[in-house]
């Protein structure tokens, strides 16, 4: 059994994977400032869920000691604590920096002063690619934009250039801790492993015009709330249902020995893409959910096309998702609708 410390566990992703390893009987530390709105309630949902193996630390990762005390007895860490959105990085470039920059490398160095050589798993970003994805030419088809050079058929691959072209400051913060993750493997010999998520979905997600757009797009559907649509709602991206993200994380941990210090592109690849107007056709044709909606300019390094070419994690580690597009949308509105209180 591991000891394994989350940080950001209470967020999204973080409280997901806690409930997934709790539940196959590890101890699971979450630490979390509870920095996003609305996430004291998943420690409550986690916490009436498991009465064995959950520790609650409200922390902050820019405090570099608190961190050192909750890392001494752990073999694991999952870091997805994060500050996640593109525009509140816009609006507040330091605090973006000093929680994704500095406080992943807070995460690091607590992780090489532990005497445990813990695993450190990290939540890095589809952004770190930046604006470059809009230089590959796209055809624009009614619903969607797609890659015109086939070398993307299937996806923007790990070797993709990172350094060319406008970042925005989330973009640059994450890439900062990225670049880190790999460096403490290669110079202290840490077993680090990044995952560059696109789009992750799925409950405990508190999705809002910043960020988590699929389930804000549900949300607002649910409760009546008009969205306004940042471009022309042809943008696509590929669709990653949470439980697949887990499994992915434990597969990780076993295989670790395999794949220490490796970067992979992680989402629901090539056959899990929808855009926009797509999700707000399906909400209607499929749930009866119809969405008020108003268009509105493109936003900073908006990428027009991104979805992750998953063949190296496919090939490393027999990984893929296994939840289709169509299945998670609609297990996420049942959540959401069976857990109301949840959101409001
Ligand atoms: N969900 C996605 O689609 C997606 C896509 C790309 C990357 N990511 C990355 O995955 C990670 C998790 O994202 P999420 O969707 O669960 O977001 P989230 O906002 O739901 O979770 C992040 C958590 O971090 C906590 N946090 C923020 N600042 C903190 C600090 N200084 N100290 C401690 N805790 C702090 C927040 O309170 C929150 O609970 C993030 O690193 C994010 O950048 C997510």
């Amino acid at each position: 059994m591991s000891r394994i410390l989350i940080t950001g566990g209470a967020g999204f992703v973080g409280c997901n994977l806690a409930d997934y390893f709790l539940k196959k009987g590890h101890d699971v530390t979450v630490f979390d400032n509870l920095f996003r709105k609305n996430v004291e309630k998943n420690i409550g949902w986690l916490k009436q869920k498991h009465k064995k193996g959950l520790t609650t630390v409200k922390g902050d990762i820019r405090d570099f000691e608190r961190l050192l005390v909750n890392v001494k007895d752990v073999d694991t860490m999952f870091h997805c604590a994060a500050q996640t959105a593109v525009t509140t990085s816009v609006k507040n470039p330091v605090e973006d920096f000093e929680i994704n920059a500095l406080g992943t490398f807070n995460v690091l160095e607590a992780a090489r002063q532990s005497n445990t050589d813990p695993i450190v798993i990290f939540c890095s970003t589809n952004k770190v690619y930046g604006n470059n994805v809009n230089k590959i030419p796209l055809v624009e088809k009614k619903t969607r934009y797609e890659f015109a050079d086939p070398k993307y058929k299937d996806g923007i691959p790990e070797d993709f250039p990172t350094d060319a072209d406008e970042h925005t400051p989330y973009g640059c913060s994450k890439y900062t801790g990225d670049l880190y993750m790999r460096d403490f493997h290669d110079i202290f010999g840490l077993r680090t492993v990044v995952l560059r998520l696109s789009c992750v979905y799925g409950p405990l997600q508190h999705g809002t015009s910043d960020q988590g757009w699929l389930s804000h797009f549900i949300i607002s559907g649910i409760f009546g709330k008009p969205v306004v649509i940042y471009g022309d709602g042809r943008q696509v991206r590929d669709i990653l249902y949470i439980t697949d993200l887990a499994r992915l994380f434990e597969l990780i941990v076993k295989n670790i020995k395999k794949i220490s210090g490796k970067v992979y592109n992680v989402g629901g690849g090539s056959s899990n893409t929808i855009s926009l107007l797509e999700l707000i056709q399906f909400l209607k044709g499929r749930l009866g959910l119809e969405l008020k909606y108003s268009f509105s300019k493109w936003r900073p390094a908006d990428q027009r096309a991104y979805y992750s070419n998953i063949t190296k994690v496919k090939k490393d580690l027999g990984w893929s998702p296994s939840v289709s597009k169509e299945e998670g949308i609609v297990k996420t509105h049942e959540w959401i609708m069976n857990n109301r209180h949840m959101i409001v």
